[in-house]
């Protein structure tokens, strides 16, 4: 299939077939990770700059894992030792790096918009690293590999995903890209973290997360964002647990060897219980390395050749 877009934005404006080509790209990526020399030249010569405006462990350190393993030299841009400190505007440090002749920019920012303000205004190709409460593109296509990878064909499929849906660019992301995959979808979460609103995704919306696991093939508990709650949106972290927290007990509801998920970080003993996290059934250091082969694979896409056999 040829494909060659020029910026990654969001899984919204991507067919079946463009998501099933990223993910089919990853899989010899995937394999790269496992000899004992994970170094390629494919990009050798191509610069990528990673952008980040808000913290990150797995989607900064797995971008720059993927762009050297490729070949390409990474820059790491720290928000905190940059002019932004001294208001340079979004704008302004946009043309700076585009006046570095650079090929791709990662960029996570706390706007929901600020990937595609940055796509329409640089020549680079662009990855959303996750702007706001709006995307997470990347994160969910890892997480369609490690469905893929672990169960078999995501169609027919019953996912449920479960916790502070409203403010998550996960759950956006993931809930497009299964159901185009054709899972069947069930997003859970109290009220207040699920407003009838959040239909406008087409997809089944619950407030009891004990009625949805039966049957259920995957389980993804969502981090609740204290950062970004305004006050009042549930009783208690310990309510909410009691409420949505997932447990070794709790999965059992589902009558089925469930994977359960997690895109991380996370609130052990909040949304998820310890034992579970590190359970057999629990993906959750799976998604961390799929990660690394899904972002090479968007990286090549993009930059790379984009045809022809990257792997020897
Ligand atoms: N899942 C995810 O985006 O993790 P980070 O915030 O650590 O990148």
């Amino acid at each position: 299939m040829k494909w060659k877009p020029k910026d990654l934005l969001d899984l919204d404006n991507l067919t079946t077939e463009e998501i099933e080509h990223i993910l089919q790209t990853a899989k010899p990526m995937r394999e790269i990770l496992s000899r004992p020399i994970k170094k390629l030249p494919t990009l050798r010569g191509k610069s990528v700059v990673l952008l980040f405006y808000e913290s990150s462990t797995r989607t900064r350190t797995s971008f720059e894992s993927a762009a050297k393993i490729l070949g390409a030299d990474t820059t790491n841009f720290t928000v905190a030792q940059s002019s932004i400190t001294k208001g340079e505007s979004l704008l302004d440090t946009a043309k700076t790096i585009q006046a570095m002749n650079v090929d791709l920019v990662v960029v996570r920012h706390s706007s929901s918009g600020a990937a595609d303000f940055l796509a329409d205004t640089l020549k680079a190709s662009v990855i959303n690293g996750g702007d706001g409460q709006h995307a997470h593109p990347t994160q969910a296509l890892l997480d369609l590999f490690t469905i893929q990878e672990r169960i078999g064909d995501i169609k027919g499929k019953k996912v449920v995903i479960v916790g502070d849906i409203i403010h998550s660019r996960v759950a956006r992301s993931n809930a497009i890209g299964l159901q185009k995959m054709g899972a069947d979808v069930t997003l859970v979460g109290p009220p207040t973290l699920l407003p009838t609103e959040m239909s406008y995704l087409g997809i089944k919306l619950s407030h009891d997360l004990d009625k949805e696991l039966p049957g259920a093939d995957v389980v993804m508990a969502l981090r609740l964002q204290l950062e970004r709650q305004q006050s009042g949106l549930f009783p208690s972290i310990r309510e909410y647990s009691k409420l949505y927290g997932l447990s070794v007990d709790r999965i059992k509801k589902t009558g089925k060897q469930t994977i359960v998920m997690h895109p991380g970080p996370m609130n052990r003993g909040v949304e998820i219980a310890s034992d579970l996290a590190d359970s057999v059934q629990s993906v959750i250091e799976k998604q961390v390395t799929n990660g690394v082969a899904i972002r090479m694979a968007l990286i090549y896409l993009l930059i790379g050749g984009g045809t022809g056999n990257v792997v020897d």
